[in-house]
């Protein structure tokens, strides 16, 4: 592999690993899906989601892409050449993420610029349902494109683009070692403002007033194990990716629950600031916390402003340091989502990174345009929906037959434990990856279909089929295409 996919450092390595980890889903999905899924009772199902599948699982995922040093889909040529579609299918699924990722990132961009001067008015509902996203929930306003939210897209992208093309080191290393540790910072300084906020304690009391009945509900246990897929950025091939780069003397184990650690302080840190300033508003309101939480889009850029506004000049500092944090988590999450079709591409294509990057850039931009029209909102939650709850799922539980079965995970035993000192693999290890994964994710997958499902609308279906066809299609191209680099096929493994 040339150098320029090389992290300078394992720093490098944690640090752009945590950056792909802590992204919206720590900020705007985590706190509402604690909160709707029984508060402190949440911790049960959530910390049983990190000890059988994050830990195991994410140190099989590391240890496989270290092994191959290559891009996912050279990785599944290599061991079984047949399963190439499937190689494919993953990246163009996570790039079909990063474009509906690419929207919120622009959606937050707008919102970073309104906050200097809270443009988004005295009612934020409106201003961001009717004025800004003018959104229909179906396809009827796809035709209606809204240039305003097209240019911050395209801003978006533009930064994609600009560090994309660098040197690994130079560009997405740099960027993560500046950037990552900054994020910590700026989310610490608000939380900690939040915190002292008046009636901060009601909104704490209410998200961890545990409801314990919940935990005999299926779903509680469905959406711990979602937020932990997708918030650790787990299966997705960010983490084989990355782990690709580093250099051979890492400790993958410790740096896995490293990244764990990281990000699930961050996300439960995050709940505090979310519910503090929640609190604050109920008490400044009148109204109940039940009424003023919300999620994901709501959260962010109603909520939130609200709450500016009624800081006053405080909003006006808090404002754009908020929507500033969302913008640099969602930043460094999209480019290690950006980065799994693009060394795909490069390994089977013999393309540089910046010609990998400059065509991903352009086709993904373009693509995203969809999304800048009044029916962008609709399609990005189905998007959602069928990404994360049924082709990621499908997807791990794959990687998990080809790595643990196939690639036979013993073989990863004596090489991570030879380097890491505090954390041994060992029978419960295999046991986890080879049996009790497997088994969970083909539960969970079918909890996921049953919520799509219940999509039934004929506007869902056609989005659905559109998804899928996309997927088929490109993953067949990309496999019928000749490789125009003859190392496509020569894959040094570093594990003996
Ligand atoms: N982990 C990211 C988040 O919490 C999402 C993500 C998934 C990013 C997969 C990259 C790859 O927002």
């Amino acid at each position: 592999m040339a150098n320029e996919n090389k992290w300078g450092s394992n720093i490098a390595f944690i640090l752009a690993m945590i950056g792909s980890a802590v992204g919206l889903g720590n900020i705007w999905r985590y706190p509402y899906v604690l909160y709707s899924n029984g508060g402190g009772a949440f911790y049960i199902p959530y910390l049983f989601a990190i000890i059988t599948l994050a830990i195991p699982f994410i140190i099989l995922e590391y240890g496989v892409g270290y092994n191959y040093q290559a891009s996912f889909t050279k990785a599944i040529v290599k061991l079984k050449p047949k399963f190439e579609v499937y190689g494919w299918l993953l990246p163009v699924g996570i790039f079909i993420m990063t474009i509906y990722y690419s929207t919120i990132i622009g959606w937050d961009g707008i919102y970073f610029f309104l906050s200097f001067f809270k443009g988004w008015g005295t009612d934020p509902n409106t201003f961001l349902n009717v004025n800004l996203l003018q959104a229909t929930d179906s396809l009827s306003g796809v035709s209606n494109f809204i240039p305003f939210i097209a240019i911050f897209m395209l801003i978006g992208w533009f930064f994609i683009w600009l560090i994309s093309r660098k040197n690994l080191d130079k560009g997405l290393g740099k960027v993560c070692k500046i950037f990552v540790p900054l994020l910590f910072i700026v989310m610490i300084i608000i939380v900690i403002f939040s915190l002292t906020l008046p009636g901060a304690y009601i909104g704490l009391a209410e998200l961890f007033d545990p409801d314990w009945s919940l935990l005999w509900h299926f779903d509680i246990w469905m959406a711990a194990f979602g937020q932990i897929f997708f918030s650790l950025s787990l299966g997705m091939g960010a983490g084989f990716t990355y782990a690709s780069y580093t250099e051979d003397n890492i400790d993958l184990i410790s740096s896995g629950i490293c990244v764990i650690i990281a990000n699930c302080a961050f996300e439960n840190f995050a709940a505090l600031g979310v519910f503090s300033i929640l609190g604050y508003m109920s008490l400044q309101s009148g109204a109940p916390i039940s009424e003023i939480v919300s999620q994901g889009t709501t959260l962010i850029f109603v909520a939130y402003p609200q709450v500016f506004n009624i800081l006053g000049t405080i909003g006006l500092i808090l404002g754009p340091m908020f929507f500033f944090t969302v913008y640099i988590a969602g930043l460094t999450s999209i480019l290690s989502s950006f980065e799994v079709l693009s060394i795909s591409i490069q390994n089977k294509f013999a393309l540089t990174r910046r010609r990998a990057a400059g065509i991903l850039c352009l086709v993904g931009a373009l693509i995203s345009m969809v999304y800048a029209t009044s029916s962008g909102g609709y399609i990005l939650g189905i998007t959602d929906i069928f990404i994360n709850n049924i082709l990621v799922i499908f997807s791990v539980f794959v990687e998990c037959i080809l790595f643990a079965w196939i690639f036979k995970a013993e073989r990863l035993i004596d090489f991570m434990n030879g380097r890491s000192k505090a954390f041994k693999l060992g029978k419960w290890w295999l046991a986890h990856v080879k049996y009790i994964i497997p088994v969970i994710l083909v539960v969970i997958w079918f909890g996921g279909l049953g919520e799509l499902l219940a999509l039934k609308t004929t506007d869902s279906v056609i989005i659905l089929t559109g998804l899928v066809l996309t997927l088929v299609i490109f993953s067949v191209i990309f496999t019928r295409l000749p490789a125009k680099s003859k190392e496509w096929f020569v894959t040094q493994e570093r594990i003996k």
